[in-house]
């Protein structure tokens, strides 16, 4: 088993880090310059997204074929637009069962984003509905349905958003990785996507990791340049530590919001986030890893293999992005509300924290649970019904719209949460257990015992607020907020 210090110091020939590349000015905190003024008729992109059955071989191209749920003959689908364009997508339901699409990260109007029962009526099999809207922000973004989640997710319905227009300085090339894992049986067909034991602590892990569809991802690219790398986590439950190896990489961008540049050491890609990473490539021949540190045996995501003619001569300085234009808290007067992700009954939940997983108690616990209720979780003691939304709780809070807030996200569990909140971008101000780089975000992991705080103005609409683990929020970690 090789451990991360291991992994850095018996790193040898084409994988040997590059000597110490100048890094002077993206090394100096420098302020972002603001994206230049729209010019130009934004584009209109017309699509469909037709979710329905579709058959993939998963597991190489000698094994069996799966049939996921997908949007798009191309498994994941990649749609690509400039900031300031208008999407227009028709999703088209074949699937026996009601959906809709969320676009995760991205800010819409709210009757565009894409919630049963909360933002709009669900999309029967058979019927189509129309997303319309302009995106306001450039980054990486995903969309998936809302509604059976580790059903509709776990079967493959999730295809990646990406609005250009942040390259201050056109990178070399690009990259997208979307990690994500599958539950597979060896002939291809699904197992069940969520298991009690599962749902009741950090989720139900997937039998098989893949990076864009398969399971040893490897790419050639140019040499002695700079590479984009967007790495998007869309999977129910895992989370990443992100590291490179054989290059220097540095963060550019956390979920899709350009950050000051800092070198990439290791970090922490919760469930439905996204880490934007620029990094020089080696000669021709030399090698970069992009390693998965969490797991205890190290885990490659990606093998990337330079080749050609070396695409630059100078020191690796990479333009930094341009700043985000997102309206900005007003701390001083910002209302502090506190929020508490805990245990649906502390007393069993807790009860079943003490016992070891392959304690056959805790599996008849469990099973008796389910029969009465897969309820585990809750924000602020209060749990999202069990029920599909199809009776809508009341809001966890109304807030004014254009007012600042600021949230204090409290983990009161043994698990992490990558906490989502719809249609808002927040501040992630500061953390009460790490060091970490004031950034915006959708989505901010919250450790066990961790409190996170955010900031963010309220816009109109229904709201969803929920863990991302795809189980949890499907046994009662979510909420939303009403807010006018
Ligand atoms: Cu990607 Cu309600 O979430
Ligand atoms: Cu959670």
């Amino acid at each position: 088993m090789l451990t991360r210090r291991a992994a850095l110091t018996t790193l040898a020939g084409g994988l040997a880090a590059p000597a110490l590349l100048s890094l002077s000015r993206a090394d100096a905190i420098r302020p972002l310059a603001p994206a230049p003024a729209f010019s130009g008729t934004p584009a209109i992109h017309e699509l469909t997204l037709e979710a329905k059955p579709r058959r993939v071989k998963l597991l190489g191209p000698q094994g069996p074929e799966s049939t996921l749920w997908t949007y798009a003959d191309e498994p994941c689908p990649t749609i690509r637009l400039r900031r300031g364009d208008r999407l227009r997508a028709t999703l088209r339901n074949s699937l026996a069962e009601h959906t809709s699409i969320h676009w995760h990260g991205v800010r819409v109007p709210n009757e565009m984003d894409g919630v049963q029962f909360v933002t709009q009526k669900p999309v029967e099999p058979g019927e189509s509905f129309l997303y319309d809207f302009t995106v306001p922000d450039t980054g990486t973004f995903f969309f998936h349905p809302h509604c059976n989640e580790s059903g509709q997710v776990g079967h493959g319905l999730v295809g990646v958003l990406i609005v250009e227009g942040d390259e201050s300085r056109p990178f070399d090339d690009e990259l997208v990785l979307v990690a994500r894992d599958w539950r597979l049986d060896r002939d291809g067909s699904f197992l069940p996507f969520g298991t009690d034991s599962g749902a009741a602590r950090a989720g139900t892990f997937g039998t098989i990791r893949t990076v864009n569809g398969v399971t040893n991802f490897a790419r050639k690219v140019p040499a002695s340049a700079d590479l984009r790398l967007r790495l998007l986590n869309l999977d129910a439950t895992r989370h990443l530590d992100v590291g490179v190896e054989g290059a220097v990489a540095l963060v550019i961008a956390i979920d899709g919001n350009p950050v000051e540049p800092f070198r990439l050491d290791s970090w922490r890609i919760g469930a439905a986030s996204r880490l934007d990473l620029v990094l020089r490539t080696p000669k021709a021949g030399g090698k970069v890893l992009v390693r998965d540190y969490f797991p205890a045996e190290i885990h490659d995501l990606a093998v990337l293999e330079a080749e050609g003619q070396d695409r630059r001569a100078t020191d690796f300085d990479p333009a930094p992005l341009y700043a985000s234009s997102l309206p900005e808290a007003d701390l001083a007067r910002a209302e502090t509300q506190a929020y508490v992700f805990g245990a649906a009954s502390d007393a069993i939940a807790s009860f079943i924290d003490t016992l070891d997983p392959d304690d056959p108690l805790s599996k008849v616990i469990l099973d008796d649970l389910c029969t009465a209720s897969r309820t585990f979780w809750a924000i602020n003691k209060r749990s999202w019904p069990n029920d599909g939304h199809r009776n809508l709780p009341p809001p966890l809070a109304r807030l004014k719209a254009g007012e600042s807030y600021r949230f204090v996200l409290q983990n009161a569990t043994p698990h992490p949460h990558p906490i989502h909140l719809h249609g808002h971008t927040f501040k992630v101000l500061s953390s009460s257990k790490r060091q970490i780089p004031v950034h915006h975000a959708d989505t901010v992991l919250v450790l066990p015992k961790e409190r996170i705080e955010i900031a963010f103005v309220a816009t109109p609409g229904r709201w969803m607020f929920h863990c991302h683990i795809l189980e949890h929020l499907e046994t009662g970690m979510m909420g939303y907020f009403a807010n006018s």
